[in-house]
């Protein structure tokens, strides 16, 4: 029995030691870094969802204002965050090639070769394949989608004002975002508005809900890394979704509809053939087949239909919250669509150049992306602070750090769109503002979501004024889980429908 007990002491002792070692990485190479709790590092509170982990490394940011680089645990991986503009510029663009990855592949499944995750070779072939899909030439030609989108967006509010006072605008504006993404990336005319949901519209919101076990999965990768990619969850959904692209495809052949949205665009690239290049795994064939073109129309979905409506939804809530700015806007949209025969399409968008700058505040103020990685593919040393790293080890930049850094945006906690004014905007250091990321790696989607977000934001305003409710708030608190910047109790405001008393 002593014999027992022994062993188990001697055990943990050993564990304790390992665990010391691993959290002394940072220590030993002089980085600062919060101090880890054995097993889970940095990421406890992480792991408990008490915390997301954009909010970690925010919290991180602020916490070490003088330093250019802070080091933090993943469990026992070693991860990186960097603090300093000029250090993040040289990982995201002098040195990009060095940090092209990102590291997160998680799938094995068809559905993972998808633009985000994929990495390497492959991914610089799909990025080389898709950059032509998003010129503005391309986005030009799909607006008369996002128009008849916008057109059903409107109709369904003018009805939603007619009884209510309190509306709750982030499941409003999921409505507008889904209807988007469905039309332009698959293809599909999807009534959103009604009560009853489809079953795209179901099987899509599963991939922001997983399951329990898919989640425990997720926690579990983060101290196990790999672990996930041995388990192929919600394969049902990936099915969906594989048989809904083929059928589309399937039809298209036959009898072509060109609706020049992505999905054309996509069976257009597979005319293009394979594309065989060598990489460091041997000879790498991609091929635009029906699961390749599934996952890329997946993804636009997954990072642009939660970003897009969220981005929105805080827009509304600042604009309710800030009554001044909205009047300046509802003008600007006035005097530029009178220019325009009364029309909002895609050349008076590019004229609302106030519209675009709340936009711009509004992602600075609520990054919903708020966190950007990349891996390091070679031993890397950090110009100007003198550190090196190993092979492998993610790099991190917390978008919402540097956003709401008083060193970049005095009082980082009002909202206000002169931030994005040509003075304020050339007096700040480049890599300051980064809601799509910066480099190469960057947001391929991004020139679609403003597009998509002000077309729908100026007929919204143009019609309707939004004013605070008996449940708006003026701070928003966010949900501690999920990767994109949610509000815990959603987002309430009133929709008055304008008249010209109102006007
Ligand atoms: C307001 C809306 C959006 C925001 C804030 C946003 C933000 C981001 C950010 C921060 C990244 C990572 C960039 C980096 O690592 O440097 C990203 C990547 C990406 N986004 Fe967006 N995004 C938005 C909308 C969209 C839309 C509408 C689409 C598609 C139609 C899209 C497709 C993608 C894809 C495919 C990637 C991966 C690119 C790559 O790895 O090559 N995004 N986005």
């Amino acid at each position: 029995m002593v014999l027992f007990y022994l062993s188990i002491f001697v055990l943990l002792y050993a564990f304790y030691l390992f665990s010391k070692r691993k959290h002394n990485y940072w220590k030993q190479k002089g980085v600062k870094s919060p101090d880890p709790m054995p097993v889970v590092g940095n990421f406890g509170k992480v792991m408990l969802l008490k915390e997301s982990v954009q909010k970690l490394f925010q919290n991180t940011y602020k916490q070490y204002p003088n330093e250019k680089i802070v080091g933090l645990y993943r469990g026992f991986t070693p991860m990186l965050l960097l603090r300093d503009p000029e250090l993040i510029k040289q990982v995201l663009i002098k040195d990009f090639p060095l940090f092209q990855d990102r590291g997160m592949s998680t799938s094995r499944s068809k559905l993972g070769k998808n633009l985000f995750e994929a990495d390497g070779e492959t991914w610089r072939i799909l990025r080389q394949k898709l950059t032509p899909v998003f010129t503005s030439k391309k986005l030009k030609d799909m607006i008369p989608l996002v128009e008849q989108c916008v057109e059903n967006y409107i109709k369904y509010v003018e009805h939603l004002t007619e009884n209510n006072i309190n509306h709750e605008i982030r499941s409003l504006q999921s409505k507008y975002t889904l209807q988007v993404i469905g039309s332009c990336a698959f293809g599909l005319q999807l009534d959103t508005y009604n009560d009853n949901e489809d079953e795209f519209s179901i099987m899509a919101k599963r991939i922001f809900n997983p399951t329990t076990f898919s989640r425990a999965l997720i926690l579990l990768d983060m101290i196990i890394p790999g672990v996930r990619k041995l388990f192929n969850t919600a394969s049902d959904l990936q099915n969906f979704f594989l048989n809904l692209v083929s059928k589309v495809i399937k039809q298209r052949e036959h009898e072509p509809m060109k609706r020049k949205d992505f999905m054309d665009l996509m069976i257009e690239l597979r005319e293009q053939g394979k594309v065989s290049r060598k990489s460091e795994d041997g000879i790498l064939e991609i091929d635009m087949n029906d699961g390749l073109i599934a996952a890329q129309a997946l993804v636009f979905y997954a990072a642009g239909f939660e970003t897009s409506s969220a981005t929105m939804s805080f827009m509304i809530h600042e604009l309710a919250l800030h009554q001044d700015i909205q009047n300046k806007v509802y003008d600007e949209i006035c005097s530029v669509t009178a220019k325009h025969n009364g029309k909002i399409n895609y050349d008076c968008i590019k004229e609302m150049t106030y519209l675009e700058m709340v936009f711009d505040e509004t992602l600075r103020k609520h990054s919903v992306a708020g966190l950007l990685i990349r891996k390091s593919l070679t031993d890397y040393t950090l110009p100007g602070v003198n550190v090196s790293i190993s092979k492998g080890t993610p790099v991190l930049i917390s978008v919402s750090g540097l956003h709401w850094d008083d060193q970049y945006y005095k009082n980082p906690e009002v909202f206000d769109p002169e931030n994005f004014s040509a003075e304020r905007k050339i007096a700040r250091p480049p890599c300051t503002y980064l809601p799509f990321g910066d480099g190469p790696r960057n947001c391929i989607g991004m020139r679609f979501a403003i597009v998509q977000s002000l077309m729908g934001m100026a007929a919204f305003l143009r019609k309707f004024k939004v004013e605070p409710s008996s449940r708006t708030k003026s701070a928003l608190d966010y949900k501690p889980t999920g990767l994109t910047l949610e509000s815990k109790d959603g987002i309430w405001v009133k929709i008055v429908k304008r008249t010209p008393a109102t006007q």
